[in-house]
């Protein structure tokens, strides 16, 4: 291996950067040439390959997003414009590729391992929801967003007597809504691998304001319900004030926290690694604070991530 190419795509992460970072300067460290593919698959096929030098990611391990652009490109399913993809991999000579994204883009990365071309994934992206690992790069930098935002909003609930409705990303995975609501004290928590039952939640809130409670917060994965029809149904039964908050992608931005940022330079630096000694068709992951890695194709198909209950759990024992 002497050149490898490295993307990121799907939802940025707070911490894709560091990865990038990790990947181009333990390439140089293993004389290996790293080229930077701009926009996801969509710069893979249109061909938007440059070198990436060691001055390319100098500062980059404090910013947020991605330096070097990512795109949701459907398109790539289409085997036309994945052959063109590992023609523009060729052109440049390119011999492997590290794919940072979410379940979307370990999607692709398992095509073009299925094409015969090695591809490493690394897990990035804000929601915690990928097999294999026990977190995802950018997950805990979204999370501290999240509890920063709960806090400042149990100040202003709490001094109006009010009921907040919080909306937390997460696409369809509760693990920053229930980590959120345990950090941040919330209430109430909904996520999505738990039947919701607006009644019964409305009943619960309600008993609560009967038994004197002065405000609460009710922190929601996205995705579940209208959260504005849910604060005015709120309203309406417990006569209390409510407001729903969405958090959106507040979430997303920021300098990575330094779990992320290393945890980043952890798999990057190993991805290189795993290249060299021959690997491809694997993605990597954090286990018991080891770095890990499984097959990409096991880890899309077979491994499921499963459902954190305890945090779940946790966060109705101490309401
Ligand atoms: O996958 C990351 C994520 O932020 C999800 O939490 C959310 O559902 C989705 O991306 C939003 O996508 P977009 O940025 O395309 O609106």
């Amino acid at each position: 291996i002497k050149r490898i190419g490295v993307l990121t795509s799907g939802g940025d992460a707070p911490g894709m950067n560091a990865a990038i970072r990790a990947v181009v300067r333990a390439g140089l460290h293993h004389n290996v040439e790293v080229f930077g593919i701009r926009s996801g698959y969509k710069g893979l096929y249109q061909d938007e390959i440059s070198l990436l030098e060691r001055h390319s990611v100098s500062d980059v391990i404090t910013r947020g997003g991605t330096f070097l652009g990512s795109a949701r490109f459907p398109e790539f399913k289409e085997e036309a414009i994945r052959a063109q993809a590992v023609a523009n991999l060729k052109k440049h000579a390119i011999d492997a590729l590290v794919v940072i994204g979410g379940d979307g883009s370990y999607m692709g990365a398992m095509s073009l391992t299925e094409l015969g071309f090695p591809c490493i994934g690394i897990p990035g992206t804000i929601d915690n929801d990928i097999a294999g690992t026990d977190f995802t790069i950018g997950f805990d930098t979204a999370l501290n967003v999240a509890v920063e935002a709960i806090d400042r909003l149990r100040d202003t609930c709490s001094s109006h007597n009010r009921i907040s409705v919080v909306e937390v990303m997460g696409r369809h995975c509760g693990d920053l809504t229930s980590s959120a609501a345990v950090a941040g004290g919330a209430e109430y928590v909904i996520v999505p691998e738990v039947a919701f039952d607006q009644d019964e939640l409305i009943q619960q809130i309600h008993q609560g304001v009967a038994k004197g409670k002065k405000h609460a917060i009710v922190a929601i994965c996205e995705n579940m319900c209208d959260v504005n029809r849910l604060a005015y149904d709120i309203q309406a039964a417990t006569g209390r004030d409510t407001r729903a908050t969405t958090l959106g992608h507040i979430q997303r931005g920021g300098s990575p926290t330094a779990q992320d940022r290393i945890m980043a330079s952890r798999m990057g630096a190993r991805a290189m690694e795993l290249l060299l000694e021959g690997y491809g068709g694997r993605c990597m992951g954090l286990q018991s604070n080891n770095i890990v890695h499984h097959d990409i194709i096991d880890c899309i198909k077979h491994l499921r991530r499963p459902f954190d209950e305890e945090m779940y759990q946790l966060s109705n024992t101490l309401f």
